[in-house]
């Protein structure tokens, strides 16, 4: 029987199968504001079978957005209309449920979408707004030199999450993450790569901490206990000198304490001169580590392409959970697909219950349906 397919409880939230919609930035929004791509991107992951969509890295302020095109949670208007998608999507979603990336990108802000000039700092002419981090330290050469957040600054963005946070719950989402990871803010406030600060933000791990896990304390104490809160964490910034699996875990001891329902595991993003390993399954080793020290649900991520990789990475008790990007923007029917394979059910929306191969005439699998008796 296939593990991957079998339910999971996220704390109070029911996920019909272990597989998840990782969030990935569209670069499509209007000042946050979602509109006709987000409701398309989002509709088909909605019926995809998937256990838990993510929405992608939301900004929780303005200038915490990565592009002008990033979505965002920080006004009424952003608010209306990502609820409209949700909504919409939910009317045909089955037992999907729906989460929700909270997001800050700090000194990376402030850069084109990646589609133009690679996504690089944005110039003069093209609007750039002056970006935020622990330290005044840009992210590589070229980019925005950042204003070191102060106390206030590091009070109002902890607001800002929270704010953010409400208006998620306010929509419906189940799930609300925090984003750690990727370089950007709070994972800039992590690494000692980034943070150089002598305060008590800075310095050790657990001062360097403090931010990240005062926000995820706020966002767990402002929403109703139905939701869950998570986070996505950096398992390595695949530098020595940087966040490695023992400071992951302790990270996620702290995010677990506080009430946190899971944490993603990902890496790397932290400087432009770091290569991560993309191999199969690369931070799949990490999220088993965190997931046996930690003690909390673990979700993986980062190139999980196969069902049958997907199946054993969850079957081996490596991970709870199975995060996939590109294999779902390649191909949003792969639930339906990996279901088959591994001889299980996932949602399937009726209209389309024909296209199941197993249906299609010479298909050695039995057939609920007859072919042509349903025109
Ligand atoms: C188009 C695209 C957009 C992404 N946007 C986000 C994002 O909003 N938040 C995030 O945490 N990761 C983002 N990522 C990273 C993915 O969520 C994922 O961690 C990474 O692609 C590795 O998984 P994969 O090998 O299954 O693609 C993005 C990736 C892609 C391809």
């Amino acid at each position: 029987m296939s593990r991957l397919f079998t339910p999971f409880s996220l704390g109070p939230v029911e996920l019909p199968n272990r597989v998840v919609v990782s969030p990935m930035c569209q670069y499509s929004a209007n000042d946050g504001v979602p509109g006709d791509w987000h409701l398309h991107h989002l509709m088909q992951f909605g019926y995809s079978g998937a256990g838990l969509v993510m929405v992608e890295a939301t900004g929780v302020e303005r200038r915490g957005r990565i592009t002008h095109g990033c979505l965002g949670l920080y006004s009424d208007d952003c608010e209306a209309a990502l609820s409209r998608i949700i909504n919409s999507v939910r009317r045909v979603s089955g037992s999907t449920r729906f989460g929700i990336q909270l997001a800050h990108a700090g000194r990376k802000a402030s850069a084109n979408v990646p589609w133009v000039n690679a996504g690089a700092p944005l110039g003069d002419g093209e609007d750039p707004w002056k970006t935020v981090g622990p330290s005044a330290v840009p992210f590589g050469e070229g980019w925005h030199i950042p204003e070191a957040l102060d106390e206030k600054g590091i009070e109002r963005t902890t607001a800002a999450f929270v704010d953010a946070a409400l208006r998620a719950a306010r929509i419906g989402f189940d799930v609300v993450e925090v984003h750690a990871a990727h370089g950007y803010l709070l994972h800039e406030f992590l690494s000692p790569l980034s943070n150089f600060r002598q305060d008590s933000y800075g310095g050790s791990l657990e001062s360097r901490m403090r931010f990240p896990l005062n926000i995820v304390r706020a966002v767990r104490a402002a929403v109703p206990r139905e939701v869950v809160v998570g986070a996505r964490i950096t398992g390595s910034d695949w530098d020595e000198k940087g966040l490695g699996p023992e400071d992951a875990v302790l990270f996620a001891r702290e995010l677990k304490s506080l009430g946190a329902g899971y944490v993603c595991v990902s890496s790397g993003g932290i400087l432009p001169s770091i290569r991560v390993p993309s191999t199969p399954g690369y931070n799949v080793p990490i999220a088993a580590k965190v997931k046996g020290e930690a003690g909390v649900p673990v979700r993986a991520v980062g190139m999980i392409v196969t069902p049958e990789q997907a199946e054993e990475v969850v079957a081996a008790g490596k991970a709870d959970l199975v995060c996939m990007a590109r294999a779902f923007l390649d191909n949003p029917r792969w639930v339906w697909h990996a279901a088959e394979l591994l001889g299980a059910s996932a949602h399937y929306p009726l209209q389309y219950a024909r296209a199941k191969r197993s249906l299609w005439p010479g298909a050695e699998i039995a057939r609920p349906f007859k072919p042509g008796n349903h025109d």
